[in-house]
């Protein structure tokens, strides 16, 4: 938070940070940020999974993974489309939320970039999304790296995730006064292009409200090229 007030540079928010704030939250989190900020992600997402999964070869299982799955919302969406899906999360607490829905056949506790580079549930995925996660990480390189790693070879595996966007193409993120990382479409259409992916969606949306003002962002889809 100070370097976020301080304009000063840092990569990533520490572990600890998002464990202690995740844990603080996750009782009231849906309350709050549904109800009263409006998310409405889940219900986005939830849209774009109909048309997004039904290409994938039923045979093949379509598992997914959903990085940084908080207390399962995305899980919900997207529990009709897929046959099982796994979720993982540093904080405890937003997992024990998670399990409660019945949702998820795998549920770990830990960070992101470590779960795919560890790979210790042996799984390649379908799917694979971070919703709003990439807010709590600035650098993204090394995750889409990973992320690339992960999904099946499988013709139209996909990568779904969202940003608070940057409007300045020339800087690939910034941490905002908020604590929250906003990432420019430049950057992440670069990224795209770096890890062997094609951009098939881009859609502009509200994440929520913030002191009553709309949180422009985006949602992408990927696919494996
Ligand atoms: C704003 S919530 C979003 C939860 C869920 N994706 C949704 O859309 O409802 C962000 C979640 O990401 C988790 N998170 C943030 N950074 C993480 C990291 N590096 N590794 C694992 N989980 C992380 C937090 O603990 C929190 O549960």
């Amino acid at each position: 938070m100070v370097k976020s007030i301080k304009g000063e540079k840092a990569d990533l928010a520490p572990k600890e940070y998002i464990e202690k704030l995740f844990d603080g939250e996750a009782e009231n989190f849906e309350h709050h940020l549904v109800d009263q900020l409006h998310y409405c992600l889940p219900k986005k997402i939830g849209l774009l999974a109909v048309n997004l999964l039904q290409h994938l070869p039923v045979a093949e299982g379509k598992v997914a993974l959903d990085l940084g799955c908080g207390t399962g919302l995305i899980g919900q969406a997207l529990k009709p489309w897929v046959a099982e899906i796994h979720g993982v999360d540093l904080s405890k607490k937003m997992l024990d939320q998670a399990k409660k829905k019945e949702i998820y056949s795998q549920l770990v506790q830990g960070d992101i970039l470590e779960f795919l580079e560890e790979n210790h549930l042996n799984k390649n995925y379908h799917l694979i999304t971070a919703v709003d996660v990439f807010v709590y990480l600035g650098v993204l390189e090394k995750l889409f790296s990973a992320v690339a790693c992960r999904l099946a070879q499988a013709m139209k595996s996909v990568f779904l995730f969202s940003v608070e966007l940057l409007e300045d193409d020339q800087v690939d993120y910034q941490l905002l006064p908020t604590g929250r990382y906003a990432h420019s479409l430049g950057y992440l259409k670069k990224l795209s292009a770096e890890h062997g992916f094609t951009v098939s969606h881009v859609e502009p949306t509200s994440i929520r409200e913030e002191r009553g003002q709309p949180v422009p962002g985006v949602i992408m889809v990927l696919n494996l090229s």
